[in-house]
């Protein structure tokens, strides 16, 4: 199973995506947390750290190697699920090259649907465990008291607000693409965490 998880932030792609890469058995990978990982460790160009911090997106080049590489470990034979990439049209066709290059397809492009306003308070409410990588929110979700908490460094209310708008300005081309390559599901991504799996579970076993 190949999933893509497409959506604005705080769509909900990495609550959502943890819970089907555990039925499914399949890496999470997501780009975000791969280029967070690498400005903990001080491995990550200050640019790219710079631009991260601003709302922006990192150059194609930079998360299609990502890609490349980390899709290549043993665990990610089976299949996996990309949590935030592609994000542009360019990174798309990467993927697509990179794939049919071993003889792969994507099952399903999940498109996950969440208003404006209801976007804002779930970034900006977000924490996250720093040990387990739980994802908690403060109204929605809390965390239980012997959590090590984390407040992303992006989901300060303006930041997240340039967040939503690059998402409108690049991202928006990625959908009529893969609705024209006929893998893309949309998917109401407002209402219970469970409702929401439910339908996710839906549109993927359409496509499975
Ligand atoms: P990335 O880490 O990918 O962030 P994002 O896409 O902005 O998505 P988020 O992690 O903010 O949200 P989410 O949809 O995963 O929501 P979550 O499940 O946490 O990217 C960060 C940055 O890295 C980018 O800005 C860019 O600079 C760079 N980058 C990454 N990939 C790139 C790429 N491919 N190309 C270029 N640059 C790239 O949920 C959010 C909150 O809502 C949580 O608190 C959660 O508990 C809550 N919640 C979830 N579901 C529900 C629900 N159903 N009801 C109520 N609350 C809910």
């Amino acid at each position: 199973m190949r999933l893509v998880f497409v959506g604005p932030p705080g769509a909900g792609k990495g609550t959502q995506a943890k819970v089907i890469c555990d039925k499914y058995k399949i890496p999470q990978i997501s780009t975000g947390d791969m280029l967070r990982a690498g400005k903990a460790a001080g491995t990550l160009d200050p640019e790219l750290v710079k631009t991260m911090a601003s709302g922006g997106l990192v150059p194609d080049s930079a998360v299609i190697d990502l890609i490349r590489k980390r899709t290549e470990n043993d665990d990610a034979k089976n299949g996996f699920l990309l949590d935030g990439f592609p994000r542009t049209v360019p990174q798309a066709e990467a993927l697509n090259k990179l794939l049919e290059e071993r003889g792969q397809k994507l099952n399903v492009v999940v498109a996950l649907e969440v208003a404006k306003d209801l976007l804002m308070e779930r970034a900006c409410l977000r924490r996250t465990d720093k040990k387990t990588g739980q994802i908690y929110h403060l109204k929605y979700k809390p965390p239980p008291p012997d959590a090590d908490l984390e407040h992303r460094a992006d989901d300060k209310e303006d930041v997240v607000r340039n967040r939503i708008d690059t998402y409108e300005k690049m991202t928006a081309d990625l959908l009529p693409f893969y609705e024209k390559s006929g893998l893309l599901e949309r998917v109401d991504g407002v209402g219970e965490v469970a409702a929401v799996t439910d339908r996710v579970l839906g549109a993927i076993a359409k496509r499975a």
